[in-house]
C-alpha cells in the first residue's frame, strides 16, 4: 500500500536512552523484533513458543502505536494464550516497552520499530484477531487530516489481514477524529460498527487498560471508544 511518509506529531527530540534501556535494545530487541523485510510468517516469528505446542490459541493481536508499551504488555499478561505484535516508530517507546516486557516476564510479544502500515503490508491475508489503535496522533488541523492513520487505503489493508469476525478497537479524545473514523469505517463495505447503545462508545470495552495518552487528556472531548467488526466474507 502506498502511503504518505510517517510524520512526527507534537514530539520533541528523542531522549537519549538510559543505560538500562540501551542495553535492552541491544540484547533483547533482536530476539523479539519482526523481520525487517519480506512477508511475515507468524508461525516462524512466534516459534519456538516458550509455552509449547498449542500456544497462541487466543489469537494474534496487533497494537498500532503502543507508545510506552504499558497497554500492550498489560494485555499480554492478561491473555497469555494470545500472541501480540506491537508497532511503534519511536525508539524511546520501544525501549520502554522492552523494560515492561522484561519486568513482567510476558513471552509472546513481538515488536517492530517503525510504521505499522509497512508491517501490515507484509502480513498474510486473514491472520489477525484483534487490532488496537489507542489515542493515535490526532492531526487536528484540516490541512493535516491526510496524515491521519485512518484512511480508506489503510482500512482496505486492515480488512485484508483481519479474520472474518475480528475486531478493531479505536479510541480518541479528539471529537473530529472520532467522527472521521466512524465515517471511514461506516463507509467501508467490510466493516461494521458494533455499538448498540451510547454507553458502548462512551466507555471503554471490558478489560481496557488506561494508556499514558488517555491520562494526559490532551484532546478536546472525553475519550470515544469505537469497536468495529470485520464482516464475515
Ligand atoms: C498520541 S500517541 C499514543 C500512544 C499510546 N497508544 C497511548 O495511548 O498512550 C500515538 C502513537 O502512535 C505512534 N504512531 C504514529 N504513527 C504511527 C504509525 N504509522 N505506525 C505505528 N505507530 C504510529 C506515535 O509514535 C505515538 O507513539
Amino acid at each position: 500500500m502506498d502511503h504518505p511518509p510517517l510524520r512526527s506529531y507534537g514530539r520533541t527530540k528523542a531522549r537519549t536512552l538510559k543505560p538500562r534501556q540501551a542495553a535492552l535494545v541491544e540484547a533483547l530487541l533482536p530476539h523479539l523484533a519482526l523481520p525487517e523485510e519480506g512477508q511475515i510468517d507468524l508461525e516462524a516469528v512466534f516459534s519456538p513458543s516458550p509455552r509449547g505446542e498449542g500456544a497462541g490459541g487466543g489469537g494474534v493481536i496487533l497494537e498500532i502505536g503502543f507508545g510506552g508499551g504499558e497497554h500492550l504488555v498489560a494485555q499480554a499478561a492478561a491473555h497469555p494464550d494470545a500472541r501480540f505484535i506491537g508497532v511503534e516508530p519511536f525508539l524511546n517507546g520501544v525501549a520502554s516497552c522492552l523494560r515492561h516486557i522484561e519486568e513482567s516476564g510476558v513471552q509472546d510479544v513481538r515488536l517492530h520499530q517503525g510504521d505499522a502500515r509497512d508491517v501490515i503490508a507484509r502480513l498474510p491475508d486473514v491472520c489477525l484477531d484483534l487490532v488496537y489503535i489507542l489515542f493515535p496522533d490526532p492531526w487536528p488541523k484540516t490541512r493535516h487530516h491526510k496524515r491521519r492513520l485512518i484512511q480508506r487505503g489503510f482500512l482496505d489493508e486492515l480488512a485484508r489481514v483481519l479474520k472474518p469476525g475480528a475486531e478493531v478497537r479505536f479510541a480518541t479524545d479528539w471529537a473530529n477524529y472520532a467522527e472521521w473514523t466512524l465515517e471511514m469505517f461506516l463507509k467501508h463495505p467490510e466493516f461494521t460498527w458494533t455499538a448498540e447503545r451510547a454507553d458502548d462508545w462512551r466507555g471503554p470495552w471490558p478489560g481496557q487498560v488506561t494508556t499514558r495518552y488517555e491520562q494526559k487528556k490532551l484532546g478536546d472531548c472525553k475519550p470515544v471508544w469505537l469497536r468495529f467488526g470485520r464482516l464475515l466474507a
